[in-house]
């Protein structure tokens, strides 16, 4: 697989296929297939402004073309498992936009295809691999700070804080599953499971604020989904939680922030300074503000972390090793997902479903 040229299908050339489009146009070993979208004036526009070879409005023709390596999905949330069980079965690599399932049987479905083809995945949650995060799970690693007592975050935005923001999709339950949880919020939930493991049970709570919006057509629509959803949780090993996020929160812009407490220090970090690090060590008399780089290189911004995220899964592919943050991975944050929703319906403490269910 060494040096392979990687032919890539784009499914999807909204908001966030045009930066994958733009990162793996530039990568080395790359070749740009097929832009697909339903919609051929997107499709058109990424494919000229990526020099993409083909342009297609049916997304099956496109996973399933031959002269296809990686399919890379990044249509609204209710088409993933579809298209990205089509490419799995055409034996394609697949790259997943978050989340990857409207629940979780879909994405323990996909897991479980992807693991018995042998199929190397990733599924996108921006921060992980950023070297701040990276820089975190080295000192979770060595133990230096102690053990974990709390984890706490929060994922508030302001794009939608005007009431009079247009009706998207992300406020149809049946095409987003969550609104602030799903959007926001699960990229908050990879940070905690990358750091510290798997979620054992949770308690939620959400909310809509703004019940009634018009969309771009003029028509009045109810917004199914949470515009904040907060929830308190326990991890299997050792430590508590709790996790909130708003999508209506004015002056909010990538507000991501989160402080986790150990027994020996503490570590806050926010992404609006995402370089950053605020490390308390028990033995100093404050804390420490760390900057963090892109392996001794410059430091990154949002569009960097899809650039870090291509690159890991290329070289994971190259390697024959995947990268970490695969279908599996993302199937253990679209359960936690699903017991947020469910705990927040019932009004009840709800257990986070475990792979040995579903197999069984
Ligand atoms: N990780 C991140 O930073 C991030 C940021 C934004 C969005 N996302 C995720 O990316 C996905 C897409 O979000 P977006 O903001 O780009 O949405 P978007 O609305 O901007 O774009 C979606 C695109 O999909 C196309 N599409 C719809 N139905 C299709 C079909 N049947 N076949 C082919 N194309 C179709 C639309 O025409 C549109 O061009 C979502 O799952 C979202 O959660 C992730």
């Amino acid at each position: 697989m060494k040096n392979k040229e990687l032919r890539i299908c784009m499914v999807g050339a909204g908001f966030v296929g045009m930066k994958h489009a733009a990162v793996y146009s530039a990568l080395y070993n790359t070749k740009m297939q097929i832009a697909c979208d339903s919609n051929i004036i997107n499709a058109t526009k990424m494919a000229e402004r990526f020099r993409f070879q083909k342009v297609e409005t049916d997304w099956r023709k496109a996973v399933s073309d031959d002269n296809v390596d990686i399919v890379c999905i990044c249509v609204p949330n209710h088409m993933h498992f579809d298209i990205a069980k089509e490419a799995l079965l055409a034996g394609k690599y697949v790259v997943c936009e978050k989340p990857l399932g409207m629940n979780s049987k879909e994405s323990t479905t996909l897991s479980l295809l992807a693991k018995e083809k042998g199929i190397k995945t990733s599924c996108c949650y921006n921060l992980v691999y950023t070297p701040a995060i990276q820089y975190i799970k080295s000192i979770v690693k060595n133990g230096e700070l102690g053990e974990l007592v709390c984890f706490r975050g929060a994922y508030d935005n302001d794009r939608l804080a005007n009431p009079n923001s247009a009706y998207e999709w992300r406020m149809n339950k049946k095409i987003s599953k969550g609104g602030a949880i799903c959007d926001l919020g699960l990229n908050i939930i990879a940070v905690s499971q990358y750091l510290f493991g798997d979620t054992k049970c949770v308690s939620a709570m959400t909310s809509v604020i703004h019940k009634k919006r018009v969309d771009n057509n003029g028509n009045e629509c109810d917004v199914e989904n949470d515009d904040i959803a907060q929830f308190i949780f326990e991890y299997k090993n050792k430590g508590i939680g709790y996790i909130s996020c708003n999508r209506v929160a004015p002056g909010s812009k990538q507000d991501m922030k989160f402080e986790v407490q150990f027994t020996e220090g503490a570590i806050r970090y926010s992404l609006e300074r995402m370089n950053e690090l605020h490390i308390f060590r028990n033995k100093n008399c404050g804390y420490e503000t760390v900057i963090s780089d892109n392996n001794g290189w410059f430091n990154v911004g949002y569009e960097d972390l899809k650039g870090i995220d291509a690159e890991n899964f290329l070289f994971g592919i190259s390697n024959g090793e995947g990268v970490e943050i695969d279908f599996s991975f993302a199937t253990k944050i679209d359960r936690i997902i699903e017991a947020v929703l469910n705990a927040s319906e019932k009004k009840t403490w709800i257990e986070v479903s475990n792979e040995k269910e579903w197999k069984t």
